[in-house]
């Protein structure tokens, strides 16, 4: 097979047991650096980062605001390229696939929560509709039924017919957690998703994201919540864009 831009491969990159490695990390960066130039200065906001986000487990990201929680988010989430260093997702190294494999990587290995809930939903489609595009577009087709068990997982068995405008902030943020999860990326990247919550509706989406990743699925969560915290398997500490020992 040849694509548009020009490569080659013998099959279907996610036919290749490799595309996914069942017991390699859902994340790896190695020696990550990152820094952003603008016209009058450049900001090291990555220095050196290894980290490992496991499989089954929600590792919580923390730091003083400025310390590089955000930009480490992103290059997990392959939203952004570290200047320097390695991603690895589900032991594939990003930097080594095309651009076509990277993005089918991504859509089948990753999925990102915004903080603002509302970000990660289509106004225009009900939550089961929500669940199946998700999975559809994560190349894992997931039947009405399928949809209607992880809402009733969610506690949001009776919203299924709900579009977003219809739902709470927490409601959201539980059905944007079932979007993230259907089809079984290997990681989940959520930016603090509970900044914007009361503290019922926040306790609702972490209970839901402690179960989800029991299943398998790698979460990792950025936050100065407290709540967040106490539900972390492991923590990644950042201050000036270099990684703080426990
Ligand atoms: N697009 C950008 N252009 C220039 N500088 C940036 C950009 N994005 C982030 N930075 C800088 O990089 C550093 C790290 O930012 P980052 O957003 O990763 O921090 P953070 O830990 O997520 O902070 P917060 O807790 O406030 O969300 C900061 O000094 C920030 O000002
Ligand atoms: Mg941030």
């Amino acid at each position: 097979m040849s694509t548009d831009d020009g490569f080659h491969f013998a099959a279907d990159p996610l036919a290749d047991p490799l595309f996914s490695t069942p017991e390699a990390p859902a994340a790896v960066c190695r020696g990550v650096r990152k820094t952003y130039r603008t016209a009058t200065e450049s900001v090291t906001a990555l220095d050196d980062v290894t980290v490992a986000i496991p499989r089954a487990q929600v590792t919580v990201v923390v730091g003083p605001s400025g310390s590089g929680k955000s930009s480490l988010l992103r290059l997990l989430a392959c939203i952004d390229s570290p200047d320097d260093g390695e991603v690895l997702i589900a032991g594939q190294r990003v930097d080594r696939l095309g651009a076509r494999a990277r993005r089918k990587l991504r859509q089948r290995q990753v999925a990102y929560l915004f903080q603002r809930p509302g970000e990660n939903l289509l106004p225009y489609l009900d939550a089961v509709a929500q669940i199946r595009l998700a999975a559809a577009l994560r190349g894992a087709p997931a039947t009405e039924d399928d949809a209607l068990e992880l809402l009733g997982r969610l506690g949001l068995r009776e919203r299924a017919d709900h579009h977003p405008a219809q739902l709470s902030g927490g409601e959201q943020q539980r059905l944007a957690v079932a979007c993230g999860v259907v089809g079984n990326p290997a990681l989940v990247v959520a930016d603090e998703p509970t900044a914007e919550l009361d503290t019922a509706a926040a306790e609702r989406v972490l209970v839901a994201m402690e179960d989800l990743a029991a299943a398998g699925v790698g979460f990792v969560i950025s936050s100065h919540d407290p709540r967040v915290m106490a539900i972390a398997d492991g923590f990644v500490r950042l201050d000036h864009g270099r990684l703080v020992a426990a």
